[in-house]
């Protein structure tokens, strides 16, 4: 007996895809101790993103957002992969073994999709659509700053450019900024493309990334979505599976590394 509420359809579909794409949000690192923004205790119940995560808050108060920055970067540091990172990791060796292709858009910037191995040559590809905090630039002349480079501050004091003093940012998308381009035309092919898709971990509140399971659904993917909650979106998919990410993709990729694909 299945304890994991997921349909055989779902495994069936999944070990049968040659394309597989994948959305997830801030749920997925949960289970990593890493906090949510729109539930109970979430990032956005504690501050306010017109405070903090948009350009005019940041000229504004540069040191106080580069902190609040080096403080998220300090708490993803310290976290660890869970099982539902390594699942989607392990999923896209089995896929791109079989032949197929496997693409992970992640709306989170923490970082441990990559740390659990997706990406990797033999693990399809990842697209962080949100950037990450694991990097930093000049906001004046566009200089790679590195990773640490927000880390450390004395209190009130701003992270400035080697190059030309001008403030350091987290590569991060702020409240009116364009997506990466490149990233989010790939996250949005493998959308149109795929022939399974999975939305983990996610509101689906914030546009464009939102979109992209609607998307999916609309160009012939059989769609299910992974929350213990259900999203905005989930009366529109063909499957929600109603369990935390950590547990569920585990169970269901088992079973689809068990199964023969169908029918290539
Ligand atoms: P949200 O905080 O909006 O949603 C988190 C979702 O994860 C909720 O639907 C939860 O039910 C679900 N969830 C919680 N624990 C889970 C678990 N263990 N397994 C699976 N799901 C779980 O986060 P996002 O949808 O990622 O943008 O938010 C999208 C964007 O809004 C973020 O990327 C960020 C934020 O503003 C920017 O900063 C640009």
């Amino acid at each position: 007996m299945n304890a994991i509420p997921f349909t055989e359809e779902l495994v069936a579909r999944l070990a049968g895809a040659r394309r597989v794409a994948v959305l997830t949000g801030a749920g997925i690192s949960a289970e990593s101790g890493v906090p949510t923004f729109r539930e109970p205790g979430g990032i956005w119940e504690r501050f306010r993103p017109e405070e903090l995560a948009n350009v005019d808050a940041f000229l504004a108060n540069p040191a106080l957002v580069q902190a609040w920055y080096a403080h998220r970067r300090a708490v993803v540091e310290e976290a660890a992969p869970n099982a539902g990172h390594l699942a989607l990791a392990e999923l896209a060796r089995v896929v791109v073994a079989r032949g197929g292709s496997f693409v992970l858009a992640t709306q989170n910037v923490d970082g441990l999709h990559e740390r659990a191995g997706s990406g990797a040559a033999d693990a399809g590809t990842l697209l962080e659509l949100h950037g990450s905090l694991r990097r930093t630039y000049c906001a004046d002349c566009g200089a790679d700053a590195g990773a640490g480079a927000l880390d450390a501050l004395a209190a009130g004091a701003v992270a400035r450019c080697a190059a030309c003093d001008g403030p350091l940012r987290p590569d991060v998308v702020w409240f009116g900024e364009e997506l990466p381009a490149e990233a989010f035309r790939a996250a949005t092919r493998a959308a149109q493309t795929a022939e399974v898709y999975l939305s983990v971990g996610t509101s689906a509140a914030v546009y464009p990334a939102a979109g992209l399971p609607l998307l999916a659904r609309d160009c012939g993917a059989y769609v299910a979505e992974v929350n213990p909650r259900r999203s905005d979106i989930a009366d529109e998919l063909d499957e929600h599976v109603a369990a935390p990410a950590g547990v569920a993709l585990p169970a269901l990729q088992d079973r689809v590394r068990e199964r023969a694909p169908a029918g290539w």
